[in-house]
């Protein structure tokens, strides 16, 4: 048979081939595509600070009071916002309870997960721990070596049978569980507190994020195989920064530059960080998730995303942000001899700070339906296939 050479007919061959190449290559990329399962994560474990906080701080410290908890628990559920957090959101995509923390000793189970996050903690070991200063003592070295004490002490304990075996975790659990990272907020916040410049702490932040690293590499070396790392959020547009810092230069949206600024060069060198544990590590799977361009899109386009009053405290007193660091939210303050509560806005649903420091439920909630598709991470990889090192 003779080539068609008319050109109607190249045209109609053309069109016939441009059709099916699209099926051609689908049916070339198909087993990849397959090899792509979701992963099956039986435990979660996680490290970080009260943005993932499900009770390690209230364990120690003054728990946070009503209405702390309202909008979900219905009660304070020790955790620093009025709902739920990310790290909650986490646990229910893959059908695994809220973790309980390590530091609380009331009637926790572990043996899907356990959370070393406390509210406050830092990266480096902070200057001024609590009560001499407002830091957790629990900074990401010690929230490392409590994991190590938590592997081989719940591998002890499940062989000793009895009581307290079914609330540990199954030693295969440990390679195969995700493993959670949100730190580094109160890095940046010691040092604009502590006074110090903007380019001081924007020089501090390599040897911040050198020791994350390092903490990653000894989970690493643990055998953990998955791991999901958010990186700062927009500290700037916090009203406990916003108060603090007001002569300090405004962007469009209304958030302090120069401390935003700082937290992107933190998430620059977290995200080349990440990169360098990608190349060293082959046999892990790194996922850098951008938590702060989520948040910040709170900020900047709040209709667009169903929120209002962005930069305003719900829960919080006093000023241009209704946040004041006399009272914090659940407190009590004296005004012209009248006592006042301070209590929760009245939509927290539609509102993005709970209490000036940290997130409402609907914020978080928000930030994790746009983070677990993978469109924020690097590489691009949904929550439910974070075992995975690409995205096909
Ligand atoms: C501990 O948690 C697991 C997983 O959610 C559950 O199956 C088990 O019943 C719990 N154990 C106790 C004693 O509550
Ligand atoms: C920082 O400066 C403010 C205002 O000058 C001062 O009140 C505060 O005590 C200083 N903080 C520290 C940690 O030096
Ligand atoms: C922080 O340091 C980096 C590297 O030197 C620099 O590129 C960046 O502009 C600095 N940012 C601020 C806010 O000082
Ligand atoms: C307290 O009293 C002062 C003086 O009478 C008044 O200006 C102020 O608005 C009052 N504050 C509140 C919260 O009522
Ligand atoms: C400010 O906080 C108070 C609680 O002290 C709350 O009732 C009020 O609704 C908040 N204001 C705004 C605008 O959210």
């Amino acid at each position: 048979m003779k080539f068609p050479t008319k050109p109607k007919q190249a045209v109609s061959l053309l069109l016939i081939f441009m059709l099916v190449l699209p099926h051609a290559s689908a049916t070339i990329l198909s087993p990849v595509v397959h090899a792509q399962k979701n992963c099956d994560f039986p435990a979660i474990f996680n490290l970080g600070d009260s943005n993932s906080d499900t009770g390690g701080y209230a364990a120690c410290f003054d728990p946070p009071t009503s209405p702390y908890g309202d909008t979900y628990f219905h009660m304070p559920a020790r955790r620093f916002s009025d709902g739920r957090l990310m790290i909650d959101f986490i646990a229910e995509t893959f059908g695994l309870p809220f973790l309980h923390a390590y530091l609380d000793s009331l009637g926790t189970n572990f043996s899907r997960g356990i959370n070393f996050a406390t509210a406050a903690s830092t990266i480096r070991l902070p200057d001024r721990i609590i009560p001499n200063g407002g830091f957790s003592p629990f900074y990401l070295d010690l929230q490392y070596s409590q994991f190590v004490q938590f592997k081989s002490r719940s591998q002890l304990i499940r062989e000793r049978g009895g009581l307290f075996a079914s609330l540990m975790p199954k030693e295969e659990y440990f390679p195969k569980a995700l493993y959670t990272f949100d730190i580094g907020q109160n890095d940046l916040g010691e040092g604009f507190f502590a006074n110090l410049t903007i380019e001081e702490v924007n020089a501090s932040v390599p040897d911040i994020v050198n020791k994350f690293s390092a903490n990653i590499k000894n989970i690493y070396r643990l055998g953990a195989r998955s791991f999901w790392i958010h990186n700062t959020g927009p500290i700037g547009c916090l009203p406990y920064i916003l108060t603090a810092f007001s002569s300090a230069e405004k962007d469009s949206v209304g958030c302090l530059k120069p401390h935003n600024e700082v937290a992107q060069y933190f998430n620059l060198k977290l995200k080349e960080a990440v990169t360098q544990l990608r190349n060293e590590f082959p046999s892990a799977a790194f996922t850098y998730v951008d938590i702060y361009s989520v948040k910040y899109s709170l900020f900047a386009e709040p209709q667009k995303h169903g929120f209002e009053l962005p930069l305003v405290t719900c829960c919080g007193y006093g000023g241009q942000y209704n946040f004041s660091t006399e009272v914090i939210c659940g407190g009590t303050i004296t005004v012209n001899g009248t006592k006042i509560f301070v209590g929760s806005c009245e939509r927290p649903s539609v509102r993005v700070v709970w209490d000036g420091i940290h997130y409402t439920e609907a914020a978080n909630k928000f930030v994790f339906d746009q983070i677990s598709t993978g469109s924020f991470s690097d590489p691009p990889i949904p929550l439910k296939r974070a075992c995975h090192r690409t995205s096909n």
